[in-house]
């Protein structure tokens, strides 16, 4: 492969394989915001994307995207179980995100965690041309940044946190703290979604290894370490023009028609993770149907929940105690023909999301914790029409930038019910007032200009930025 002046490395390829029931290999986008984010900046930009493709043992043979290679580091079954299942996705995963599951830590994990990281950064090593740029991502690599550092000092190394980054206290619990935080400070450039972590950030480095630190720079040892707030969004021009496409309005009319003209639609789309908060809203729900402020024959609620980590047992027991819920819900309030909830443990396409988003009169977008949260962004940049509502919760990182959404406590399950009612019955003007607001806001901060800052930041020369489309 030939040496790339930009390499990106995150745990996923941006694509990942689904056989077909006859067998045949499709190709369709990885799961998840980090892979829709980088997805729409890097198809059109020289660079080398190293990660994993999903599967077990050899990799399937790769497309390329447009100008973009792929590099495929490949697990095995073992790996997979202690480095993505287990201390990412148990143990990091958790504590991350407010700890609102319990994390679990089982020391074996750590090192495969370890060694798959060292492959990691061993591939970006291989791939990046001379004084490259490498750019790494998230939460499963925090020890990348370091130990490419070691192996090759004459990158430029950045490193993005997608999830939120923990205040001390909870960060103190993670048995591997300090090597984790040495792992993420061997950056040149630490990005996150809100300034808050860098401050945490900022403390743990002062704590555990005795830095000196500022609001956006860490200096440790010989080394000073730039931190910044880079909020991620959405590829707003492709999600417009999906959206104004004839065969996405007819399917979002068609939508409308199934589910019932009249209704009022509420719509969460969410993988199907404890994060999401995808049971308080079940529970709210159920709640307004029991005390008559919502009525199946004028109301439906659609929750898409794309399957997600489903060999992690805390997912599965979620999954069981969703579709109980659900089926209860349906159960108790549905009528004949009319379910009061359209429940879909699938993965669409982003045509048919697009068409949801339409169809919609109130998107309901209530995490627990979440670093961003990019269908909340992918809802408004469908709107053209400036109609619909927006409940998001205080507790996702969109929320610092659409504050003309109908901000929830999401754990507060009386403001929950009382903000979707809010939401259901908003004035039409208000409704378009803060729908322009939002729309205003995502037109300025799209994808592009997320990479651009970040990149512009990295390297002040504007080399990277400038290899942008
Ligand atoms: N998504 C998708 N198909 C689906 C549901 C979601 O392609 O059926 C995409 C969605 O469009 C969005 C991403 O997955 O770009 C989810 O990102 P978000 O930041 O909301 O949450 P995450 O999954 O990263 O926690
Ligand atoms: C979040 C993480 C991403 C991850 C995605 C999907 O957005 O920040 O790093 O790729 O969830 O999760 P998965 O485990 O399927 O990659």
């Amino acid at each position: 492969m030939r040496p790339s002046s930009l390499v990106v490395v995150a745990n996923r390829l941006p694509l990942d394989d689904n056989i077909a029931p006859d067998g045949a290999c499709e190709w369709r986008r990885s799961p998840g915001g980090l892979a829709s984010a980088l997805h729409a900046i890097l198809q059109q930009t020289p660079a080398t994307w190293v990660g994993w493709s999903g599967a077990i043992g050899p990799s399937p043979k790769l497309p390329s995207i447009g100008s973009l290679r792929l590099r495929p580091v490949t697990l095995t079954e073992q790996e997979q179980s202690g480095y993505y299942e287990g201390f990412a996705n148990s143990t990091l995963w958790p504590l991350y995100h407010d700890a609102v599951q319990q994390p679990v830590f089982q020391r074996e994990w750590w090192e495969t965690y370890r060694a798959v990281n060292q492959r990691f950064a061993e591939a970006a090593a291989e791939v990046a041309g001379r004084h490259a740029a490498v750019w790494v991502q998230d939460y499963h690599l925090q020890l990348v940044p370091q130990m490419l550092r070691e192996l090759r000092p004459d990158l430029l190394i950045g490193f993005f946190m997608h999830v939120p980054f923990p205040p001390p206290e909870l960060f103190m619990q993670l048995p591997r703290r300090i090597e984790l935080l040495v792992g993420m400070l061997g950056a040149d450039l630490v990005g996150f979604q809100r300034e808050q972590a860098g401050h945490n950030l900022a403390q743990l480095a002062q704590k555990l290894l005795g830095a000196e630190a500022t609001d956006d720079a860490i200096t440790v040892g010989e080394r000073t370490v730039r931190t910044g707030a880079f909020p991620v969004s959405i590829d707003v021009a492709e999600m417009r023009a999906l959206a104004a496409r004839p065969d996405v309005v007819g399917q979002a009319r068609q939508l409308r028609h199934d589910l019932g003209e009249s209704k009022r639609i509420l719509l969460s789309v969410d993988r199907l993770d404890y994060t999401k908060g995808i049971e308080h809203r079940l529970t709210a729900y159920r709640e307004l149907l029991r005390d008559g402020h919502v009525k199946v024959r004028d109301t439906v609620l659609v929750q898409v929940a794309v399957p997600s980590r489903e060999r992690v047992d805390s997912y599965r027991d979620l999954r069981d105690r969703i579709e109980g819920e659900v089926g209860r819900i349906n159960g108790e309030y549905g009528r004949v023909g009319e379910p009061a909830i359209h429940y879909l443990n699938q993965r669409f396409d982003r045509s048919l999301l697009a068409a949801l988003y339409q169809a919609a009169d109130v998107m309901v977008v209530t995490p627990l914790r979440d670093g961003m949260n990019l269908v909340a962004k992918e809802f408004v940049a469908a709107r053209e029409d400036e109609t619909g509502a927006l409940v998001l919760s205080e507790f996702a990182g969109a929320a610092a930038e659409l504050s003309a959404a109908f901000l929830v406590n999401p754990h507060d399950l009386d403001d929950l019910k009382q903000t979707l009612l809010r939401a259901m019955e908003a004035d039409p003007a208000d409704l378009s007032a803060r729908m322009r607001a939002m729309r205003a806001h995502l037109a300025e901060h799209d994808i592009m200009a997320w990479a651009r800052a970040y990149l512009t930041a990295l390297d002040h020369t504007g080399r990277l930025a400038r290899r942008l489309p």
